[in-house]
């Protein structure tokens, strides 16, 4: 990862201000944000290393583990809660056999929160695969584990 982040440094600069943009490119390239990158990208961008973790750990949309095939992430925020998203992510948790937040066992799916969708009024919402599915019920919810399964 020294490498990609020479070369990203190299065409973005290496200001404090590039930390944001350089974890979102190191988390499309490699899918997550490894712990054991933190010191490379506290050196190149001449930031504490507490900074960088700090920064990591803030925002949720930071994987620090490498994602599942595949990732359904539903939304937790207040309208999709309104519309029972509780409910819904309950049984998600129990049909596709992971946490909220974690990666199944065998790597083929993760679940994850996301904070509104901007698809408050037909909620609950989730994104299946970076996909927006709208209105989840229990059929949806059987439509989604059976096309995360292949
Ligand atoms: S609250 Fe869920 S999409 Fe806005």
């Amino acid at each position: 990862m020294e490498e990609f982040i020479a070369a990203w440094i190299a065409r973005h600069g290496a200001t404090r201000d590039r930390l944001l943009p350089l974890l979102h490119a190191m988390q499309e390239e490699a899918g997550h944000v490894d712990d054991a990158w933190v010191p490379g990208i506290a050196r190149a961008l001449n930031l504490s290393r507490a900074d960088v973790h700090g920064v990591i750990t803030f925002y949720h949309d930071f994987r620090r583990a490498p994602p599942g095939r595949h990732v359904v992430k539903l939304c937790r925020a207040e309208s999709c809660q309104a519309r029972g998203g509780a409910a819904i992510e309950a049984s998600a948790a129990r049909r596709l056999g992971v946490a909220m937040g974690e990666t199944r066992g065998d790597g083929q799916v993760a679940l994850e929160p996301v904070y509104c969708l901007g698809l408050c009024a037909i909620g609950p919402n989730a994104l299946v695969d970076g996909r927006p599915v709208a209105r989840i019920d229990a059929d949806m919810l059987e439509r989604i584990a059976l096309e995360v399964a292949a």
